[in-house]
């Protein structure tokens, strides 16, 4: 069975979408259809190809119980055919995807991660990077209700025969 591939995407991939994806992975692993699906994330920008995510990003998963490892890698234009979800943290991620693009193919693959959060639908993950620690915790709890919908979804996807 092709597996479901879903890709987090923030601006430098080290605070936001490391983070999505591993609290998707930590959740994924605790669920029976882990083995059908895969998440990995990367950012819209060149910034931080090749780093381990930001100090405050692991020290703050940590503290939730969610261990990180990730190197920043730059979205590509083959994301678009490799992945089924593609999940941007804030509307200027999904406005440089779609520039990424050229054109409206992948459309219907490409959407924000706050689509997923079932407090306050359709707004942006905002970016912790210049804040303090508070910043941090707020992303992680949006992240934590997000990801646990997003599950809910493929699972009711691969049991409807469609990703
Ligand atoms: P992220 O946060 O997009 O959530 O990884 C940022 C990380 C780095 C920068 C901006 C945002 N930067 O300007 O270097």
């Amino acid at each position: 069975m092709k597996k479901i591939r879903v890709l987090f995407v923030c601006l430098g991939n080290i605070c936001r979408s490391p983070l999505a994806e591993a609290i998707f992975n930590h959740k994924l692993r605790q669920t029976n259809f882990h083995h059908l699906v895969e998440a990995d994330s990367c950012g819209t920008s060149n910034y931080h190809i090749g780093e381990s995510p930001d100090p405050r990003t692991i020290a703050n998963a940590k503290k939730n119980g969610v261990s990180i490892e990730h190197s920043g890698r730059q979205f590509d234009p083959s994301d678009f055919e490799r992945f089924d979800f593609i999940l941007a943290m804030d509307r200027s991620n999904l406005n440089n995807i779609m520039k990424v693009s050229g054109s409206d193919r992948y459309v219907a693959k490409v959407a924000l991660m706050r689509n997923y959060d079932p407090k306050t639908q359709g707004g942006d993950v905002p970016d912790p990077y210049y804040g303090g620690e508070a910043g941090f915790e707020e992303v992680f709890s949006i992240l934590d209700r997000s990801v646990d919908e997003l599950l809910s979804h493929i699972e009711r996807s691969l049991l409807h025969g469609k990703a």
